[in-house]
């Protein structure tokens, strides 16, 4: 008798498995953690990178070549880091479904955009420049100005700022908890929490965030001791990078390129845009009137334009600025404790080339996670204003070729 009762249960869960499995939906979640990270026993993914092999003077993780990071965030589940990718790059998180962090933290460009400040759902310019996401784990201050002292309390900015995604925290949630996929994926990286919360939206892009690791481009490997990985010059431009005269390293401190510090550099605001205050306004110190973050430089060669302004559209710019003399862009009347290490370097025209030269040796997006092709929301992954901005992207010389073809196929096919 007993053994018949199983029998029935083994069968009818047969038959009931493939309903069960489509009620998931077309989503599945990730079991396995993004490449460089280890699943422990415990389920979670740990960072292992090269770097943790060496030690670190009073565990700060900055230094020399072979130092350890400092301390950093990891210990998601896959499935967290995974449904943190798909509300990424879902317009649902947004009020009117029309921009996604992707929009503004585009893969591919460095996960910034290519615009100098980022164009928000009202199509207006936002205060500033969208900086990179790149090595985010290893960031304990967020914005500019670092006003933020978490990922997940960053995650509340963008939200429900009324020129970026200007959502609310109700409809966002009644959008999540309306939507059968999402529910399914909550449930399966939340399993203790039954039903979808705000906090569990902020977790979830944190996790995918600080998945976002770039360790391992030609520099890393000359750090690692394969001196080939760098061309002499790179090599030359790595030693006046760290030289005491021109001093970059002493704030862009390898490996992260940054020390997570804040620094008044008094770098210029475009034509036209009064004096960003920064960090004074987050500490209410005046002598920290135009401190910023000090960025990392990893991928920098996709992430222009630069500085918190989006000043400067290329590279060579934006170093050259070190090199016009210390405090050469602050306003008439204005009053900045220029940090010390900002100096009056005198590098020559060559040097300049040399640095950023070697600047293009920390590129590495080996872990670019794959973008959703569908997101539950089933909008589309790529919007209206992604494409308009990469259409602002051409430059006006592409775009003149582009009318020129235009108009020889007019020709043509006789129009
Ligand atoms: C409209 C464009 C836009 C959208 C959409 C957007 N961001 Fe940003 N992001 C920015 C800008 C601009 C900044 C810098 C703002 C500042 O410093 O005041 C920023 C800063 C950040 C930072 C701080 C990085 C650092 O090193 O300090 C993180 C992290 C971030 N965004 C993640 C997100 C996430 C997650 C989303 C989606 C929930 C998102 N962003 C949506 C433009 C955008
Ligand atoms: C005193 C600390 C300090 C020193 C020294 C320093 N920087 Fe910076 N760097 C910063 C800060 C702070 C910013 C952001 C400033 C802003 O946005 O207004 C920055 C921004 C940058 C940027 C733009 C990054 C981005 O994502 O937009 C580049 C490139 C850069 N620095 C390269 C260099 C080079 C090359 C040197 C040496 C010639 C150097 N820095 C020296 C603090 C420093």
């Amino acid at each position: 008798m007993n053994k018949l009762f199983i029998y029935l249960l083994i069968i009818f869960c047969f038959i009931i498995s493939p309903y069960s499995s489509a009620q998931q939906g077309d989503f599945v979640l990730a079991e396995n953690c993004p490449p460089s990270f280890e699943l422990t026993e415990q389920g979670v993914c740990r960072l292992l990178t090269r770097y943790q092999f060496y030690s670190s003077v009073q565990n700060k993780g900055l230094g020399g070549t072979r130092t350890n990071l400092p301390a950093h965030r990891d210990g998601f589940t896959p499935a967290q880091i995974d449904l943190g990718r798909y509300l990424f790059f879902d317009p649902a998180l947004s009020k009117d479904g029309s921009i996604s962090c992707a929009s503004c933290h585009q893969p591919d460009k460095g996960f910034s955009d290519d615009l100098d400040r980022s164009i928000g759902i009202t199509g207006k310019k936002v205060a500033r420049s969208a900086p990179t996401l790149w090595n985010v784990a290893f960031v304990d201050k967020f914005f500019w100005d670092v006003r933020a002292n978490s990922l997940e309390e960053q995650a509340m900015g963008p939200l429900f700022d009324p020129l970026e995604m200007a959502n609310t925290p109700e409809q966002l949630l009644s959008t999540l908890r309306n939507n059968q996929d999402y529910q399914a994926m909550f449930a399966q990286a939340f399993p203790q929490q039954p039903t979808v919360e705000l906090a569990q939206v902020y977790t979830a892009l944190t996790a995918f965030q600080t998945s976002l690791i770039s360790l391992n481009s030609r520099y890393d490997q000359y750090a690692h001791g394969y001196h080939q990985a760098l061309t002499k010059n790179e090599i030359a431009g790595l030693n006046v990078f760290r030289s005491f005269v021109a001093r970059c390293a002493e704030c862009h401190q390898p490996p992260l390129f940054t020390n997570n510090e804040i620094a008044v550099i008094g770098a210029p605001e475009p034509a036209g845009r009064e004096l960003d205050i920064g960090a004074e306004k987050t500490y209410n110190a005046p002598k920290l009137r135009g401190a910023f973050k000090v960025p990392t430089l990893r991928n920098i060669t996709k992430s222009a334009p630069y500085m918190h302004s989006g000043r400067y559209d290329n590279l060579r710019d934006a170093v050259k600025f070190y090199n016009d003399g210390r405090g050469n862009s602050i306003p008439e009347g204005e009053e900045m404790l220029i940090h010390w290490h900002i100096s009056e370097p005198n590098l020559t025209d060559d040097e300049l080339d040399l640095i950023v030269e070697f600047l293009g040796t920390l590129t590495d997006e080996s872990l670019t996670p794959q973008m959703p092709t569908k997101v539950p929301s089933g909008l589309p992954v790529i919007d209206e204003k992604f494409q308009l901005q990469q259409n602002q992207s051409l430059s006006s010389n592409q775009q003149v070729q582009m009318n020129q073809k235009k108009n020889n196929t007019a020709m043509q096919s006789g129009e």
